[in-house]
């Protein structure tokens, strides 16, 4: 699938909006992510942090929350930005979220260029393992 240009811009644009919401009380790094889905919505999340550390939610962790609520589907484009509207990159567990509900074609949105899932998460485990070992 070809995303515009126009489509990528906007799909930032909604990720800085819902960077703005971050709650970063501990990093004061707030990331916003965006992203559009197979029947043309589009779903976003922000950071929330919290004083047991490790229980923060990442951007990635909102926007699959928005996927699901809003009634599922696939993820087709994803992009992620930061304060100053600068691109990053998924953590490694983000990875494993975006997998889950876009994978291999899912096209990121990379500081280097837009790159395949498959890319971003090489020989990534997904739901086909767990069949197989059932029936191993
Ligand atoms: N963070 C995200 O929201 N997504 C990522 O993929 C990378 C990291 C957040 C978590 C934490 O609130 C802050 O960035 C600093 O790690």
């Amino acid at each position: 699938m070809t995303i515009s240009d126009g489509t990528w811009t906007a799909l930032r644009a909604l990720a800085y909006e819902a960077m703005e919401r971050a709650y970063v009380p501990y990093s004061d790094f707030p990331v916003g992510a965006a992203a559009l889905v197979d029947d043309g919505r589009t779903v976003s999340g922000c950071n929330v942090e919290n004083a047991g550390y490790g229980v923060t939610l990442c951007a990635e962790c909102g926007l699959v929350s928005d996927l699901v609520r809003g009634g599922g589907g696939r993820l087709v484009a994803f992009t992620c930005v930061g304060r100053r509207g600068q691109l990053l990159v998924p953590c490694g567990r983000c990875r494993q979220l975006l997998w889950e509900h876009g994978g291999p074609d899912l096209l990121v949105e990379m500081p280097g260029g837009v790159r395949p899932m498959s890319d971003v998460l090489p020989d990534a485990f997904g739901p086909e393992y767990l069949t197989r070992e059932a029936t191993a």
